[in-house]
């Protein structure tokens, strides 16, 4: 076997709380736009003798159509005002803080801005600025300041002003936002640290938005663009509000700043939650969403939609060459409707742009049309048991080479009795890296995989398990031992797929090799609970590094609790290496 270039193996953003608001996105505040359905009070807290509303009467914006207005009873006295208790706390860290707001009411003097512990009342972070705001119109206030550490997650940010000139009235206040230091130091962008995490793994591609919380701009107004002021957001496919503060060109920076092929996703009818299906002529105004977004994504500046990224900041076009076009249309009713959307979609995108590959979201043949035209990718998702994993290993062997495939999500979310998993362990990452094996081996066919989901905050989860996690307290990025999988056969990458000779047959043991043009990758599982001694031979090579991953069964990693990470040793020899794999483990030898 030798085929050209390895998988590419990437990210996809599906949403599951909370990968973008309160996970990879900087932005530390939540309800901050009262966006999605109802979201009341939701984080906001009173601060001394003040009492607090949502006010429909004072929107900032035709998008963020309230604010929160807090009221100061007519003894007010002292330092009074409103806190935000962020996402199941704020993370507050030694460095500087970006803090912005607007406000709209009668004061003139200093507002405070504070990071305090909820329980403790420690204040970390205190900072004064002097304002002169007016009840005529929300008026826009941007700082920063430093802040001390907090022990722990249980953290609040708080805005204080002077209770006795207010008081018998109240102030209007909009669109609080707060941001740690963002990666590559993009304003609205994403937190640095956890997306630091994630270019550890140096992803190829990022498939986004979605999973199956796509965006249906018809039906939402196309939004995502802009001023965060202007962005409505919206409630999810799950059970939060999307701020869309990540909106489509985050993405496309995230893509950009990560090296990252986009993978641009696009509602295709399909709505979950009983919403039905939208098909025929009434799909026909969302096909001109899509080609309006296509527009502005790829357009140049002699189309209205290239000049309206131009004036979001972003001359250059975006630069995409895959679209997918739905999530999982072959479930959720979707599957006998789906050829004739696809069939829809497809044609207006082809007409207009030729060169982009485009990706049909399912592989089953009884859901897409009879003839698929040469080029389309199709994407195949699998959510399995580590056992049905490991019999998937050869599930590309004999697959038709028709049509490329995507393996756009795949995770090994259930134990071997089918009972869930909380999060990944041993077992069931060393199942996902024989099936990995599986589709390097078959490189030619299998081009995209992609494990899913990415990210959640540990504290309000409502997918587990997930490639990372976070919670608001101090050090909590984890990467789970699936992370640690992904981390090594993402960053040991050959170019050409090498055939292997060997003395024995797969199971437990299974290998494949690959080649750069510095380098020779070997990578094993072991999924079995005995040792294996596996004698490599790489004709012409001195030396390298064997990275291992190994432990028991049903280890698994938490935060503040890791047990499992790779571990790397420095090998040499006359181009045969002895390697040993303890029970369930995965290996990647680099030799050169
Ligand atoms: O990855 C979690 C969800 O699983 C995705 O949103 C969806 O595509 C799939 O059903």
């Amino acid at each position: 076997m030798a085929s050209l270039r390895a998988v590419l193996f990437g990210l996809v953003l599906t949403a599951t709380y909370l990968p973008g608001d309160g996970g990879i996105h900087g932005q530390l505040l939540k309800n901050n736009g009262f966006q999605g359905d109802n979201p009341g009070l939701a984080a906001y807290k009173a601060v001394g003798d003040t009492s607090l509303s949502q006010d429909t009467s004072n929107p900032l914006s035709s998008a963020i159509t309230s604010s929160l207005k807090v009221s100061a009873p007519s003894n007010a006295t002292g330092s009074v005002g409103f806190a935000n208790t962020g996402y199941a706390g704020v993370p507050v860290l030694a460095t500087q803080y970006t803090n912005s707001f607007w406000m709209k009411g009668k004061y003139s003097g200093t507002v405070t801005l504070r990071l305090v512990g909820t329980s403790s009342g420690n204040v970390y972070a205190s900072h004064d600025i002097t304002v002169a705001s007016t009840d005529s119109k929300f008026t826009y206030y941007n700082t920063s300041f430093t802040s001390q550490a907090s022990p722990d997650g249980n953290n609040e940010w708080q805005l204080l002003f002077d209770g006795s000139k207010v008081a018998g009235s109240s102030l209007n206040f909009a669109l609080v936002q707060l941001f740690p230091p963002t990666f590559r130091s993009r304003p609205n962008g994403l937190r640095n640290d956890v997306a630091s995490f994630v270019e550890a793994l140096k992803p190829s591609f990022l498939r986004f938005p979605g999973g199956n919380n796509l965006y249906d701009s018809l039906a939402h107004g196309d939004k995502r663009i802009g001023p965060v002021q202007d962005r409505p957001g919206r409630q999810g496919d799950w059970s939060y509000p999307n701020t869309d503060a990540l909106g489509l060109d985050e993405y496309f920076y995230w893509c950009e700043d990560m090296a990252m092929e986009p993978v641009l996703a696009v509602w295709a009818g399909l709505s979950l939650n009983g919403g039905g299906i939208v098909s025929g002529s009434a799909l026909d105004p969302y096909v001109d969403d899509i080609l309006n977004e296509l527009e502005y994504v790829l357009g140049d500046q002699s189309t209205a939609g290239g000049r309206l990224r131009a004036n979001n900041g972003r001359v250059d076009p975006w630069p995409v060459k895959y679209v997918e076009v739905g999530n999982e249309d072959n479930l959720s009713g979707g599957c006998s409707s789906y050829a004739l959307r696809f069939t829809q979609i497809y044609d207006a995108i082809h007409a207009t742009y030729p060169d982009l590959t485009i990706i049909a979201s399912t592989t089953e043949a009884s859901c897409l049309p009879s003839s698929l035209p040469e080029g389309v990718v199709t994407d195949m998702h699998h959510y399995l048991e580590p056992d049905q994993f490991v019999a998937s290993f050869n599930e590309w062997d004999n697959w038709p080479r028709t049509h490329p495939i995507l393996v756009g999500e795949y995770a090994s979310t259930n134990n071997n009795d089918g009972s869930q998993v909380y999060w990944s362990y041993v077992q069931g990452s060393c199942s996902e890296a024989v099936y990995m094996i599986g589709m390097e081996r078959n490189s030619d066919i299998v081009k995209m995989a992609s494990f899913a989901p990415l990210m959640e905050h540990f504290d309000l989860a409502e997918w587990s398990p997930d490639l990372m996690g976070l919670d608001s307290s101090p050090e909590s990025i984890t990467g789970s031992t699936s992370y640690y999988v992904q981390k090594m056969f993402s960053t040991n990458r050959g170019s050409t797929i090498l055939p292997v000779e060997s003395s024995e047959g797969f199971g437990p043991l299974y290998w494949v090799a690959s080649a750069s043009d510095s380098a020779y990758f070997v990578k094993l599982a072991n999924y079995g609970e005995s040792t294996q001694t596996v004698t490599i031979n790489v004709d012409g090579t001195t030396s390298g590094t064997l990275q291992m991953l190994s432990g028991p069964a049903e280890a698994s990693n938490r935060p503040h609790a890791m047990s499992v990470t790779t571990q790397t040793t420095s090998v040499s020899g006359d181009g045969t290496y002895t390697v040993t794999m303890p029970a369930w483990a995965v290996a990647v030898l680099a030799v050169s």
